[in-house]
């Protein structure tokens, strides 16, 4: 007869894995400070089979931070603050960075993740893509699990179009659904002022709505490539910037939410040096000539009365950083 060895029940595996987790002295919690994006320029393609669009892309990271912090725990769970309407399930974008990382290292996902919204919802601003980038940077910091630069970034482009840049910040050409990133060799700081809305609008749902524009001709053609706000990064002139900021998807945001235009015409009357819709929107971006200028276009935005708040900002920064523990 041969011999059984024993098996104890799967349950207690699993809960003296935990226990021995338990014993085990657990790692600091890591925070990770992570920036919005605008886009200098958005020319949108064609839709494409697979539901995206290929994109010709100019981000630029700007000073409007989310912080993720990973706490080593007994399973995964989320929590947000700053912000309202932020899933806390399997759904947050950053919930699905965790599991991801966790499967491609090989390790449980075993976190607590702390979300704290600096970066508008819903606002064009890439804000849920950011704390993926976040979440994927503090997961691999707490475990330890040593996977490189380009593994991160493959796992990113899998999240979410907008997750590479998060991780990688400064100025950046985004090709393909805006994954494929070339970092752009840019001069000088530029500064902007945020009109931020009430409320969010879907990114799928924009891109619907220009296929709908363009499907009855009511949409201008595909934007020029990105030539002149490269031309202008290079000469490090906020001035020739401002003239060519562009935005395919600024019609088909303003047709979602027509009090867009409000917002859009106070960059005129304000005088900033350009204006546009922040990618999907529905935050209008103004950029203008200094950080002094800032202060005074955003107080008299305020008295326009036409956004629910307003941030200034500047750009270019980095990426997805671990923070020091001893603070900011
Ligand atoms: O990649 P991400 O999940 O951020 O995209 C959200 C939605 O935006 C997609 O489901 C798609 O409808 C739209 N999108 C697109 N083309 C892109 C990027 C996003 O159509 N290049």
């Amino acid at each position: 007869m041969g011999r059984r060895s024993y098996q104890p029940p799967r349950s207690s595996i699993l809960s003296s894995r935990r226990d021995a987790r338990a014993r085990m002295p657990r790692p600091a919690p890591v925070t990770v400070r992570v920036p919005a994006k605008v886009n200098l320029h958005l020319g949108v393609g064609p839709g494409r089979a697979d539901g995206y669009h290929d994109l010709a892309s100019v981000f630029q990271a700007v000073s409007l931070y989310d912080e993720v912090t990973a706490t080593a725990a007994d399973e995964l769970s989320i929590e947000v603050a700053g912000a309202t309407g932020v899933p806390v399930d399997d759904s947050n974008l950053a919930a699905k960075a965790a599991r991801a990382l966790a499967s491609a290292a090989g390790v449980e996902p075993a976190v607590h993740l702390r979300l704290t919204k600096g970066i508008p919802v819903a606002g064009g601003m890439a804000g849920g893509s950011a704390d993926a980038a976040a979440a994927l940077v503090a997961c691999d910091a707490l475990w330890g699990t040593g996977v490189d630069r380009s593994t991160l970034a493959a796992l990113a482009a899998v999240l979410g179009s907008d997750v590479p840049f998060a991780l990688q910040g400064g100025n950046a050409l985004g090709t393909g659904r805006g994954d494929l990133l070339s970092p752009i060799l840019g001069r000088g700081q530029y500064h902007w002022v945020f009109a931020l809305a009430d409320g969010g609008l879907s990114t799928a749902a924009v891109y619907a709505e220009l296929d709908r524009q363009r499907a009855e001709g009511a949409a201008s053609p595909p934007a020029h490539p990105p030539d002149g706000v490269l031309g202008a990064l290079r000469a490090g002139d906020p001035v020739a910037l401002g003239r060519v900021l562009a935005n395919d998807l600024q019609p088909a945001a303003v047709r979602l939410r027509p009090q867009l235009r409000r917002v859009i015409g106070a960059g005129q009357e304000l005088g900033a040096l350009g204006t546009v819709v922040s990618g999907s929107g529905p935050t209008v971006a103004f950029l203008v000539r200094s950080a002094a200028v800032s202060i005074s276009f955003a107080s008299a935005l305020a008295g326009l009365d036409v956004c629910r708040s307003i941030r200034r900002a500047h750009g270019p920064v980095s990426g997805a950083r671990v923070l020091p523990p001893d603070g900011r």
